[in-house]
């Protein structure tokens, strides 16, 4: 298993900068299913792979945010937004495989287009389940492999490489439905649903609430 993540000299600070600019039109893409399921954040959030903190915007003002993210060209960013936003931040350079936080401690854990990039999603969504109590939420935004047959398929197929390259080892071919429905959650509400973005492949989508058993 794949536990630790090397950022790329290059591609990592570029990520970094891509995001920081497309961030607001990427926002008005997710802005409606963000607004669903990130209803009602609590004072304290764990994000996995907050970037340069794209969902900052969704959690109230002095709020706490322990935020996962291994790639170190985030950083900057990610704490000078926090600090604007006026978040406490706990920021861990860590990866979402193996978080350092004590079992059943979260109360709610959120992430956006990130388990179409970490190296283990199962090993992951395994991990958002240790670490929240019972009753606890992971809230969920992501990227997914349309349905077999389609065109759009065809197209993340084609573009799997130049795409992985691009985006750090981002992959458009994930069934993250089943990952997440098969973790053992008690609920799971996942809407399936198309975007329409100049970036076809991830146009597939899902999000969702999952919650752990009481
Ligand atoms: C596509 S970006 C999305 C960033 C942000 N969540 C957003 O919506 O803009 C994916 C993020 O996941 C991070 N990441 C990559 N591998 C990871 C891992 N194994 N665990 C946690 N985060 C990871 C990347 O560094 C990057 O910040």
């Amino acid at each position: 298993m794949t536990t630790t993540y090397e950022a790329n000299r290059f591609r990592g600070p570029l990520n970094a900068v891509v995001f920081a600019v497309l961030d607001g039109f990427m926002d008005r893409l997710l802005r409606a299913r963000k607004r669903r399921v990130y209803v009602d954040l609590p004072d304290e959030v764990v994000e996995l792979g907050s970037g340069v903190g794209a969902n900052l915007r969704y959690l109230r003002p002095g709020a706490r945010l322990v935020a996962v993210e291994p790639n170190p060209a985030m950083h900057a960013r990610l704490r000078a937004r926090a600090e604007r936003h006026g978040i406490e931040l706990d920021l861990r350079g860590i990866v979402g495989e193996r978080l350092d936080l004590a079992d059943g401690t979260a109360g709610m854990v959120i992430s956006s287009l990130v388990l179409c990039t970490v190296s283990e999603p199962e090993q992951v969504v395994a991990e958002v389940l240790r670490v929240l109590r019972p009753g606890g939420r992971y809230a969920f935004v992501e990227h997914v492999a349309a349905p077999d047959g389609t065109v759009l398929r065809r197209i993340q197929r084609i573009l799997r490489r130049p795409w992985a390259w691009s985006f750090e080892g981002c992959s458009c071919e994930r069934d993250l439905r089943s990952v997440i429905e098969k973790a053992g959650f008690a609920d799971t509400e996942i809407e399936s649903y198309r975007i329409r973005s100049p970036f076809v492949p991830f146009n597939s989508q899902i999000a969702g609430i999952a919650t752990r058993a009481s």
